[in-house]
């Protein structure tokens, strides 16, 4: 019994110290090279990240949507400069990232 709350809490600890180690999204999007054309605030060559929100707000299935436009790149909802397509970065790390934005990318 008190090897198996030992390996418990160990497990625990475990679990804490991954959680922590995990990259924020800010970060992701920083990685992930999203802040070379996006700013939270501000238009760069893409959307500022709050107008992304602010535009989507309350669409039940944006995330998707958002998750493949990122993924596959295109034009058209924000104006002719394209996004391109971001086939390198993983549906997890997109997903994150687009799940930040939508909540109006805040920095903590
Ligand atoms: C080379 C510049 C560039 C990079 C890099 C870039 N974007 Fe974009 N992004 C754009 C442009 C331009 C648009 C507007 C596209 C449009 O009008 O449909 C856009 C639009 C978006 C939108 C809104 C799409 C829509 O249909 O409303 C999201 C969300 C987004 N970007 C997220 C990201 C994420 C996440 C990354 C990083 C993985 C990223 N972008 C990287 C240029 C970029």
């Amino acid at each position: 019994m008190k090897k198996l709350l030992i390996l418990l809490s160990l497990a625990s600890i475990c679990n804490l110290v991954s959680a922590a180690d995990e990259p924020s999204p800010a970060a992701l999007a920083g990685s992930n090279g999203c802040l070379i054309c996006h700013n939270a605030n501000q238009k760069l060559v893409g959307p500022a990240f709050k107008a992304i929100a602010e535009k989507y707000q309350g669409q039940a299935d944006i995330q998707q949507k958002l998750v493949a436009k990122v993924k596959n790149g295109g034009a058209g909802a924000w104006g002719k400069i394209p996004m391109p397509a971001h086939p390198e970065s993983t549906d997890e790390n997109l997903n994150k990232i687009v799940a930040w934005i939508l909540k109006g990318s805040p920095t903590n």
